[in-house]
């Protein structure tokens, strides 16, 4: 029978799983003025994620073209929370025979056509076909991390009904997050996969002994007027975690190369996690130059836009922005691939200039306004 695509209007979107993403993607979906639902079964991440919306809200919306505060609601009850949403977003932890369970649940409980999202940034949603009665409303829905990256990976589940896909396309730049449809099945879906490739060649630049960490990140910073780099941005997610993702692609791909990993293995056998160790590819233990006074000042000198003059590579590496903040992570967990949203630093300017493309229906939101 033919899956209903549903009608938004005047309908809540429901977010399941309160974390550091659950919360942040129902701040987007509040923006566009309309009901957003939480659910977690912990009371102290509902609060916590309430808390998060209520105080970002209000900028978040006014940097959207047409966007107004909505509301709110959270609960721990599935059947309070999911009757009447066009649109739930699974968000709790990467585990598939959780997600599996989740997806069982919400296939029972939501609305005959509301569209069953996953945000997962490892497994694709034909894991999880087997789940649902109806997998042409399965679909994965990968936000980056809004209200500042706010690329979403849109991909089929391999019977995802194309009018769900076509619905999202149209619907998501609404509330200030702009979509991009993998057409096939991809791990790493489009941008984390590409973004694996340049980490895996920058590794094996080092490891070959090309180029030092430093230069290579310097050079990135002149040729491509970012801030930070691949190692700058690899110490800030935490090279077990890196490591993790990499073999991870490895399994999926047989014939990558080794060097990198090699060479992340010698890292983390180390202890030379990245940030969160005080030394990865960098020092940032007090006094050094990573994470110097120094550094902070010259990066409050520089423009945002600003390509820098060329400069030794040293120096240059060592006055640009670090990577995202550690929030942006997530944990590493043993024994578990894991391939996670790690996305170089933003440097929302240019965003603004290269994003807008025949996938959005909107406006880039003003926040992203230089
Ligand atoms: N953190 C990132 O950088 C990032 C980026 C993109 C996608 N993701 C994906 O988003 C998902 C969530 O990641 P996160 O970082 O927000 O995790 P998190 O650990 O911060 O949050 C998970 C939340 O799920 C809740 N939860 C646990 N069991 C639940 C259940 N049965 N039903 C509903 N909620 C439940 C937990 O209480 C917690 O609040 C994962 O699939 C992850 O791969 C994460």
């Amino acid at each position: 029978m033919p899956f209903t695509v549903p009608d938004p209007t005047g309908r809540p979107v429901a977010v399941v799983g309160a974390g550091t993403l659950g919360r942040r993607i129902a701040l987007m979906f509040a923006t566009g003025g309309g009901e957003v639902r939480i659910y977690d079964p912990s009371a102290e991440q509902r609060a916590a994620a309430r808390a998060y919306v209520e105080e970002q809200l209000p900028a978040v919306a006014a940097g959207i073209d047409a966007g107004r505060p909505g509301t709110v609601t959270t609960g721990g009850d599935l059947a309070e929370v999911l009757p009447g949403a066009w649109l739930v977003i699974e968000a709790v932890p990467e585990r598939p025979e959780l997600k599996q369970r989740v997806f069982a649940d919400l296939d029972r409980i939501a609305d005959e056509d509301a569209i069953l999202g996953s945000n997962s940034s490892s497994y694709p949603t034909s894991r999880f076909v087997d789940s649902v009665r109806e997998p042409q409303r399965l679909v994965n829905i990968h936000f980056y991390m809004p209200p500042t990256q706010n690329a979403v990976d849109v991909m089929s589940c391999g019977l995802t009904d194309r009018g769900v896909i076509d619905l999202l396309l149209a619907e998501l730049p609404r509330h200030g997050v702009f979509p991009f449809e993998a057409r096939k099945e991809s791990t790493g879906f489009i941008f984390n996969r590409i973004w694996a490739a340049i980490k895996r060649e920058s590794l094996a630049v080092v490891a070959e002994g090309v180029a030092t960490a430093e230069e290579v990140d310097a050079m990135w910073a002149v040729n491509t007027g970012l801030r930070g780099g691949p190692f700058r941005a690899m110490d800030q997610v935490g090279l077990d975690v890196v490591l993790d993702i990499e073999e991870h692609y490895a399994a999926e791909r047989p014939g990558l190369p080794t060097g990198p990993r090699a060479l992340l293995e010698q890292y983390v056998g180390e202890g030379r996690l990245g940030v969160k160790a005080g030394r990865g590819f960098y020092d940032y233990r007090p006094g050094a130059g990573a994470a110097s006074g120094a550094a902070d000042r010259m990066r409050r000198r520089r423009s945002l836009t600003a390509v820098p003059r060329p400069r030794p590579a040293r120096r240059l590496a060592r006055g640009r922005r670090a990577a995202p903040p550690s929030e942006e992570r997530e944990p590493r967990t043993a024994g578990r691939a894991q391939v996670t949203h790690e996305a170089p630093p933003v440097d929302r300017r240019r965003t603004e200039r290269q994003c807008p493309g025949p996938v959005h229906r909107a406006r880039l939101p003003r926040h992203l306004d230089p």
